[in-house]
């Protein structure tokens, strides 16, 4: 069987196309829906109720267009909203959460670093895993505050950005970290910024490759893949900066897709 029905997406805003693309860059069949709820972001400074909230509106909003799964492209929705997600709607549903396990394993100085936002890093699930590898090592978190508004405008290389990221940074650079811990699926676009911030020793990564791994394999298990040999189809849509987000969407995926205003 094939399942034509794209892949459901959503984010505060437009920091989870990293993950997006990372899944049609491994699923290249697949169509996908991508909601940018950039009217809301961010949502790290919000209560875990406004949360829940705003998960289960862009959930609902992604069933009625026809998703038969969600890629929940944010890790702040991911550790306050999935349960419920999985508990209320009877699709599969994806998560991303900050990659503390394989930085845990890997690292020499047995000391790391997250940056994520406040309510990824107050959540239970987060602090479940990072009790689980924190034996050991010493984790610093820092909270990105700022961050995620600097990406919304499309300032992320900006000098603005570059000031804040060195002042977030300062922790880890003194606690000696050998792995930086990208929990926030915007920081992706941080890249180029912290690469020129970070000693070269410091490894960075996030868990956009584990996202579009699980999805394969969940869409497998559920014989969901889209087998067809069409072109596929990606529609990203953003309830207040489609200017920013269509910015994001380039290389090969670009022409396949197609950004626009919604109101969600
Ligand atoms: N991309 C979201 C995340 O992964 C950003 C959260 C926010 O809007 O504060 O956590």
């Amino acid at each position: 069987m094939s399942n034509s029905n794209p892949i459901g997406f959503f984010d505060s805003g437009v920091g989870g196309t990293s993950i997006w693309k990372e899944v049609i860059q491994l699923l290249p069949n697949e169509n996908s829906i991508y909601l940018s709820d950039s009217i809301n972001a961010p949502y790290g400074e919000k209560t875990v109720q406004e949360i829940i909230a705003l998960s289960k509106k862009n959930t609902e909003k992604l069933i009625a267009m026809g998703c038969k799964i969600i890629v929940v492209a944010c890790n702040t929705a991911t550790t306050n909203a999935i349960q419920i997600l999985r508990t209320t709607y009877s699709l599969p549903i994806i998560g991303i959460e900050p990659a503390i396990k394989p930085a845990a394993l890997k690292s020499q100085t047995k000391s790391i670093g997250i940056l994520a936002t406040k309510g990824t890093l107050s959540s239970k699930l987060f602090s479940k895993t990072s009790e689980l590898y924190s034996k050991n090592i010493n984790i610093i978190e820092v909270v990105g505050n700022g961050l995620v508004s600097l990406i919304e405008q499309g300032k992320q290389d900006s000098a603005e950005t570059k000031e804040l990221l060195s002042k977030l940074l300062k922790p880890m650079l003194i606690a000696k970290v050998d792995y930086l811990v990208l929990g926030c699926s915007h920081y992706p676009y941080l890249l180029p910024a912290l690469k020129e911030i970070l000693p070269a020793e410091v490894s960075i990564i996030d868990s956009g490759e584990a996202v579009a791994r699980q999805t394969k394999k969940v869409l497998l298990e559920n014989d969901l893949m889209n087998n067809s040999i069409d072109k596929p189809k990606h529609l990203l849509f953003s309830n207040a900066n489609p200017k920013v987000l269509a910015k994001l969407v380039n290389g090969e995926a670009a022409e396949l897709s197609e950004v626009s205003y919604l109101e969600f």
